[in-house]
């Protein structure tokens, strides 16, 4: 899709971090938006800024593992805005802990929220953007879907079957006027998820700005299907991960990230550098035993 002018779009995860940038973004290009985040409040404040762009904005507090919550949102985006164009399934979590620390019920909510979300959401946008022969539905991945992150063993699963879901999607979607595309950041500064683990990414995958990630939605909407996000070329590095399995755990060996991300997960087990973000997503051992079942 080229022409976004007067395209109606859904943005999960707009109450803060990257879906503040990409639901602004879309304003920008005249996009009306449809936010969708459980904080009301913060949601409100990225209403009024896409708002003072000029176009229709719509603020739905939802809790995207909720069938019914989607529901609600995809019938007042279109009660309100109109037909979906485009869907930006971007709201995630993340816990930074080894898989033994990792609680049955925080496997679960990674799986729901970064997963079975967007496929419940793609599913309930599809039927009409097939009927209407317009649509593009964006996945916020990451990097991690293409290689493992230490210490986010499900994370790095949820982002992967992402990219998954989109390759197939593609080809039923072959010739119907929709696509669906993954986007895949790697390590973003400014806001974030990452930004508020407050580590430094390794040297060679340096961080990128968060309007980078907005950008990379603009060129999947126009038709990239898989669109990594890094400070510099990383496509050669995949190919040649595919062709030598172990690459991945060397790489991330050399580069320290192994011990990098042991150490955050061994502070948060701890419970001796809670990160600002107050909720499982985050980790902390407060969340993280409040979540232990
Ligand atoms: N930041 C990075 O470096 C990075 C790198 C690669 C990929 N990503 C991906 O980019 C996406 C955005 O991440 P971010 O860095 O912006 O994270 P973030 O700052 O933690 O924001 C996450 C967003 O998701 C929403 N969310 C979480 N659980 C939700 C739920 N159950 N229902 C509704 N909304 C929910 C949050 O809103 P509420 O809490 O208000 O509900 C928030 O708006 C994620 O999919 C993440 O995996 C980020």
């Amino acid at each position: 899709m080229k022409d976004l002018h007067g395209s109606n779009a859904i943005v999960t995860g707009a109450s803060r971090g990257l879906g503040v940038y990409i639901a602004k973004t879309l304003a920008g290009r005249g996009v009306n938006v449809a936010l969708a985040a459980r904080s009301a409040e913060r949601l409100e404040e990225t209403r009024r800024a896409c708002e003072a762009l000029g176009v229709r904005a719509v603020a739905v507090p939802v809790d995207v593992t909720s069938l019914d919550d989607l529901r609600r949102l995809t019938d007042t985006a279109r009660r309100t805005l109109g037909p979906i164009d485009i869907l930006v399934n971007n709201a995630g979590i993340e816990l930074t802990a080894s898989l033994v620390d990792h609680s049955f019920s925080q496997i679960d909510d990674i799986v729901r929220t970064n997963l079975g979300a967007p496929i419940w959401l793609t599913k309930l946008v599809l039927p009409d953007m097939i009927a209407r022969r317009r649509g593009a539905v964006v996945q916020v991945s990451s990097l991690a879907g293409k290689a493992g992150e230490p210490y986010g063993a499900i994370y790095s699963a949820t982002k992967a079957g992402l990219i998954g879901f989109t390759d197939s999607l593609n080809m039923e979607l072959d010739g119907t006027g929709v696509r669906a595309s993954a986007v895949c950041p790697g390590y973003v500064s400014e806001a974030g998820m990452w930004e508020a683990q407050g580590l430094t990414a390794p040297r060679m995958l340096k961080e990128v700005p968060p309007q980078k990630v907005a950008d990379a939605v603009i060129k999947a909407i126009g038709g990239a299907t898989l669109v990594p996000v890094t400070s510099g070329p990383i496509r050669p590095l995949f190919a040649l991960a595919d062709l030598m399995p172990g690459l991945n755990l060397w790489v991330a060996r050399r580069l320290g990230v192994i011990e990098m991300m042991r150490g955050q997960a061994e502070r948060l087990q701890a419970g001796a550098d809670r990160p600002p973000v107050g909720d499982v997503a985050a980790g902390g051992a407060d969340a993280q035993a409040a979540q232990r079942q």
